[in-house]
């Protein structure tokens, strides 16, 4: 198992069944504090600093959030145009600088291999919050952690599944993350609808077929949405050379009701990382699939509250001193 106390986690590759295991236990410890009904303050003091040099909602803010569940403080800088890489300053200077003035550091950059790269620079543990089309390793992390949830409630757990990756599986990180943590479950099935320019990079296909999972790649929507979970993706555009060439793509494998009704299972949880792009042109998960149970999208941005505590948690070494360090909640909110 990886030992997470004051390391790095920069890249899903390092984790095996059972550290993943250990942060989808830890995780579930978090959700008294997530939901408010108990206060925890074992990270009292500390500070995370949180780098987002790429446009992000969830991801940044449900760090912050995760932090200051847990007790700690959040410093950010938000925007390379808002820091001092804009004047040249290499991500190791930047590292030596921000490590200096922080517990745990949480970065995303566009660049591929930049959060591994800045990590060289840091006294503290850096968190991977996506570094270009690479990784996103604690979306996958929360994407797991989703499915075994949903699954739960059929009597199934994370081996023996069928899931369908649906939509830009070249640039989007989420799905190599994600697919390379499939390869360590049991006799999956993964289907992955794709325009052909568009497919699973080779490196993350090999992975899953070293796994011996069942591989499908296809063009076609029709046919091959009846999995235990459809995962849809959003085209791209920030990966592409320009917004014309992404528009070549958006609006092919739009999923809403009726393509529910027709091709799904009576059952199919329909995941997305999110943001869903609801631009008419694109809508690639439209909102009349709102009402439906089997809708997972939120709960999924949700887990990843608890996935980043657990992160949090175990990196800092007081995953097992939660519960020391509770107090009540004195506040009311409409939940
Ligand atoms: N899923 C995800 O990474 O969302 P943000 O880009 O909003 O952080």
């Amino acid at each position: 198992m990886m030992t997470f106390q004051g390391n790095h986690i920069l890249s899903v590759s390092q984790l095996d069944r059972e550290s993943i295991t250990r942060i989808l236990d830890v995780s579930a410890k978090m959700v008294p504090y997530s939901t408010r009904q108990k206060r925890c303050y074992v990270l009292e003091g500390a500070i995370l600093s949180s780098l987002f040099f790429e446009p992000s909602t969830r991801t940044r803010i449900s760090f912050g959030t995760a932090f200051n569940l847990l007790g700690g403080f959040v410093r950010e800088t938000v925007g390379e145009e808002n820091s001092s890489l804009s004047k040249g300053e290499s991500l190791f200077d930047t590292a030596q600088v921000i490590s200096g003035y922080s517990d745990i550091i949480a970065m995303r950059h566009p660049k591929m291999h930049s959060v591994a790269e800045f990590a060289q620079g840091s006294s503290v543990p850096v968190i991977n919050g996506g570094d270009g089309a690479n990784e996103h390793p604690t979306q996958a992390l929360l994407d797991l952690f989703t499915i075994q949830s949903e699954m739960q409630h059929f009597g199934k757990n994370l081996d023996n599944l069928n899931i369908t990756l649906m939509g830009d599986l070249k640039h989007g990180r989420t799905v190599h993350s994600l697919s390379k943590l499939l390869s360590l479950y049991k006799n999956m099935s993964i289907t992955m609808v794709s325009p052909d320019a568009l497919r699973m990079p080779d490196s993350v296909l090999s992975i899953l077929d070293d796994a011996g999972h069942k591989i499908i790649q296809t063009d076609k929507l029709e046919g091959n949405l009846s999995s235990d979970v459809v995962y849809q993706t959003r085209i791209q555009q920030e990966r592409f050379a320009s917004s014309g060439e992404a528009d070549l793509y958006r609006g092919h494998f739009s999923l809403n009701k009726q393509v529910y009704q027709d091709y799904c299972k009576k059952n199919t949880v329909i995941m997305h990382p999110l943001p869903r792009d609801s631009r008419p042109e694109a809508n690639e998960l439209d909102n009349d699939l709102n009402d439906l149970q089997h809708l997972a999208i939120f709960r999924q941005a949700q887990n990843g509250v608890l996935v980043r505590m657990a992160l949090f948690a175990l990196a800092l070494g007081v995953e097992n001193k939660l519960t020391d360090y509770e107090k009540p909640i004195t506040w009311h909110t409409t939940k």
